[in-house]
């Protein structure tokens, strides 16, 4: 498994994984602002966007805002791991990439995750995050979001 930068021609592919997740449907999310969504952070050097890729074939992304928790604090505002590659530790080193790419801040590394997504906060608990506090109707009317955060072992 190799983690690089995102390209150009990654985007589409994202996009369609992105897309194509059970969470994708709840939403609202379309292929199409997938990929202007994408495009944009590409532009803005704020977000970083790494992918993870075995033999070419894209098994997930992440998208990172470096000050997206109040203009502050390292924000993960995304994670897929494509669903045959799921359980195999990909999540795992993408999470691991956003902790290190940001480390240098020496700030707290915050993220959201659904109020139903329980396999994904489970994921995050075993990664050191922790609940602390939750957003109703934040992204969706009738869904929370739970605020998770690390704490930073040498932050300011
Ligand atoms: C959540 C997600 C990023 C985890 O990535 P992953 O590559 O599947 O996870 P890893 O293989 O690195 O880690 C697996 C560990 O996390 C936990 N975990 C991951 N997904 C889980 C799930 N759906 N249910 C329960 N536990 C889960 C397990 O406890 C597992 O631990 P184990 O290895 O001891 O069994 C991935 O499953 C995913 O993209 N899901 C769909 C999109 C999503 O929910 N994104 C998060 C939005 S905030």
């Amino acid at each position: 498994m190799q983690i690089r930068q995102i390209r150009e021609e990654d985007i589409p592919v994202c996009a369609q994984l992105a897309n194509d997740l059970p969470l994708g449907k709840t939403y609202g999310f379309t292929k199409d602002k997938w990929i202007q969504k994408l495009q944009r952070a590409c532009t803005e050097k704020e977000n970083l966007l790494f992918i993870a890729e075995e033999e070419g074939r894209l098994a997930a992304f992440a998208w990172v805002h470096t000050h997206g928790a109040f203009l502050a604090a390292p924000y993960l505002r995304f994670i897929a791991v494509d669903p045959s590659f799921q359980g195999r530790g990909v999540g795992t080193l993408l999470l691991k990439e956003f902790e290190e790419q940001t480390r240098y801040l020496k700030k707290d590394w915050f993220l959201l995750v659904s109020e139903f997504n329980i396999g994904a906060q489970q994921f995050y608990e075993k990664h050191g995050y922790q609940r602390v506090g939750a957003l109703p109707d934040f992204a969706k009317e009738g869904i929370a979001e739970v605020i998770m955060v690390k704490k930073h072992e040498g932050r300011n």
